[in-house]
């Protein structure tokens, strides 16, 4: 039943998201430069809150653009209802709904949908990862050196020691291909397929990452934080990876290279 309500409620938000793109929307400016939000973003989160609440009402849920909507429930529902919304601001079809649910603190379902390539991802923990019904796993490679990986920028903050602007310049100096697809949630689902072998970035929210961290991990991939413990989607740091290039792509976000 969850698990129904959670695809549902992923479809409902994709469905929106079509019904807006390329058209005309309202757009407005949050914190730091050019992070928006636009009418499609709360219209994604009004239409996946009705299913949840249609069928749980009692449940805990946080949002990006509601917030907190604290219950008390061993169930939270952590909701990004566009990921990628600069993306989708400008037509371009590299964003998706993101929904992870935990139960007591745990991670037990993640989906990721993108309607516009028609990819959906999916985890229930214990059970693997599948992509549009088909399991997936992480790559193999065990070099950084000859990995593909993924990064995002944040809003705010790029310049400082070991920043994202200056982790970016190691890598790319060396000549390791870094991609920046502007959806953490993609990148995420990304590195579970194997098409990148990591992803790191400095400061993600909890919706961003809560569906993608279960999924790289059902597919067979490592998550952490950059010290390399488990990671927790309530602090900003991730390094998500295959698992056989984590450590050493833990020393270069860390600059011990
Ligand atoms: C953003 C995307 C982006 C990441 C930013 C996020 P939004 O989410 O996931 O890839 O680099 O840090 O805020 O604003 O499009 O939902
Ligand atoms: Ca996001
Ligand atoms: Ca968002």
């Amino acid at each position: 039943m969850l698990k129904s309500t959670l695809i549902r409620a992923v479809e409902a938000g994709a469905e929106v998201m079509q019904g807006y793109f390329q058209g005309e929307f309202k757009i407005s400016n949050k914190e730091g430069i050019n992070n928006l939000v636009t009418e499609a973003d709360h219209a994604s989160e009004a239409a996946i809150f009705e299913v949840i609440k249609n069928d749980y009402p009692d449940h805990h849920i946080l949002s990006e653009e509601a917030g907190e909507i604290a219950m008390d429930s061993h169930i939270k529902w952590i909701i990004d209802p566009i990921d990628g919304t600069v993306n989708f601001a400008h037509g371009l079809p590299l964003c998706c709904v993101s929904i992870g649910i935990e139960e007591d603190g745990e991670m037990i379902l993640g989906a990721v949908y993108n309607p516009f390539i028609k990819e959906f991802f999916f985890a229930q923990k214990g059970y693997g990862a599948t992509l549009n019904d088909k399991k997936i796993q992480v790559s193999e490679e065990t070099e950084v050196g000859k990995s593909c990986l993924v990064t995002g920028f944040p809003y705010t903050y790029l310049d400082q020691p070991n920043g994202p602007l200056e982790v970016f310049a190691r890598l790319i100096r060396k000549g390791v291909p870094v991609r920046r697809l502007g959806s953490a949630a993609m990148d995420l689902c990304w590195v579970a397929a194997g098409r990148f072998d990591g992803f790191y970035e400095h400061k993600l929210q909890a919706w961003d990452s809560a569906a993608g961290f279960l999924i790289v991990t059902e597919a067979g991939g490592r998550v952490s934080d950059f010290t390399g413990r488990p990671y927790s989607p309530y602090q900003p740091h991730i390094v998500a990876t295959n698992g056989k290039i984590h450590d050493e792509l833990l020393n270069w976000v860390n600059g011990n290279v």
